[in-house]
């Protein structure tokens, strides 16, 4: 497996990353530790798609306080949204609505035209486009602030340059596996997306505790930055990792927008979901219905199946029973991929019509500088 920012690829040990990052799994504890403050624990907790941690007992503590937190997390603009970029952001929002959080959302256009072979304008239409999804999800906007790299640069540039006076070129290579032929930019970027961690700090004149819901291939730039916060006098960020929503062509890598039959976007019409499901969408099944009647199917390779445990079916007992009646072949792969169809349309349906609406409240949810 290999699991950078900007890569990942093969099957993914998530048992292997959280020894290899570092990172604290999510155990019965730290449920209870959550459930004391949310009543209820979400299902993607309960099915470890948040699986591990760092500082979140330390976050959680100082909220018993009285220390409130604010929420940080962010996007790519290279193209449009999928499914896996959703995946955290609803869990983000339920963070948000749970804890009654600010919520400080980076926009990379610097990191996108840096790294992709794309030109600076065609990033600009991304970052716009975006921005739809992320307001359709229905963030509150009084309590969500935008930034955008190059436009909030102002803002940014002044507390990006002390990150990267202490992160040396080797760390960087060290960290990303980068060679000497990368571009100046690329080496300097890890001190963009370390500062809204302590931004409302730097704004307020306080030290504000910060969560950072993330999927796990983000992990590396925090931990480059981590020591550097303590440096600069912050608190060092918790985070709550993710594990990536796998592709319909398999549950290994991430989905991802290089290819358009592996991942659903959030702008396609219910029959191009039917297609990609129907079409690509890797079956944990038996070849012939005699032989899944027989032998019946397998839920952990099924991309179907796990999209619905991931994401479309929060509830526990339909799930089971999913469950048990594919592994029994008395469901069948085209029977569940057509629950999984209906769903998945259901949901873009109405962030669609959100998404339109979004068009309106874009300059709401921009950060204006007092
Ligand atoms: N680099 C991320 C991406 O490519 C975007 C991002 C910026 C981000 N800041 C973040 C993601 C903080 C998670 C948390 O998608």
């Amino acid at each position: 497996m290999k699991i950078t920012p900007w890569e990942v690829s093969g099957k993914i040990d998530y048992n292997k990353l959280i020894d290899e990052f570092g990172v604290r799994k999510i155990d019965e504890n730290m449920f209870n530790e959550i459930k004391k403050h949310t009543k209820e624990i979400h299902f993607m907790l309960k099915r470890k798609v948040f699986f591990a941690y760092r500082d979140l007992k330390w976050l959680l503590d100082e909220y018993k306080k009285g220390n409130k937190f604010f929420l940080y997390t962010g996007c790519g603009p290279s193209g449009p949204i999928h499914l896996g970029h959703l995946q955290i952001w609803i869990f983000t929002k339920w963070l948000q609505d749970k804890f009654n959080a600010e919520l400080w959302f980076q926009f990379t256009d610097d990191e996108k035209f840096l790294f992709k072979d794309k030109s600076y304008e065609e990033i600009q239409k991304w970052t716009y486009e975006n921005m739809l999804d992320v307001i359709a999800l229905g963030f509150n906007p009084k309590k969500t602030h935008f930034l955008i790299n190059t436009k909030h640069a102002g803002l940014i540039y002044p507390q990006a340059i002390k990150f990267a006076k202490k992160i040396t070129f080797s760390t960087v290579k060290a960290a990303f596996g980068f060679n000497d032929s990368r571009n100046l930019g690329e080496i300097f970027y890890t001190s963009m997306q370390a500062v809204p961690a302590i931004l409302p700090s730097v704004l307020k004149n306080k030290n504000i505790p910060c969560l950072i819901p993330l999927a796990i291939d983000q992990d590396p730039h925090f931990r480059v930055a981590r020591d550097v916060y303590l440096k600069l006098g912050f608190y060092k960020p918790a985070i709550i990792h993710g594990v990536f929503l796998p592709p319909l062509q398999g549950i290994a890598g991430k989905m991802g927008n290089t290819n358009s039959a592996s991942a659903i976007y959030t702008t396609d019409t219910p029959q191009e979901v039917k297609t990609k499901i129907n079409k690509y969408a890797f079956s944990g099944g038996q070849a012939t219905i005699e032989e899944h009647r027989k032998k019946g199917g397998n839920p952990d390779i099924d991309v179907s199946f796990q999209y619905l445990k991931m994401m479309f079916e929060p509830d526990d007992k339909k799930l089971e029973q999913i469950e048990k009646d594919y592994k029994s072949g008395k469901l069948l792969t085209g029977e569940l991929k057509k629950y999984l169809i209906d769903r998945i349309n259901a949901f873009l349906k109405e962030h669609q019509k959100k998404r339109e609406k979004a068009k309106n409240m874009i300059e709401k949810f921009i950060y204006k500088e007092k």
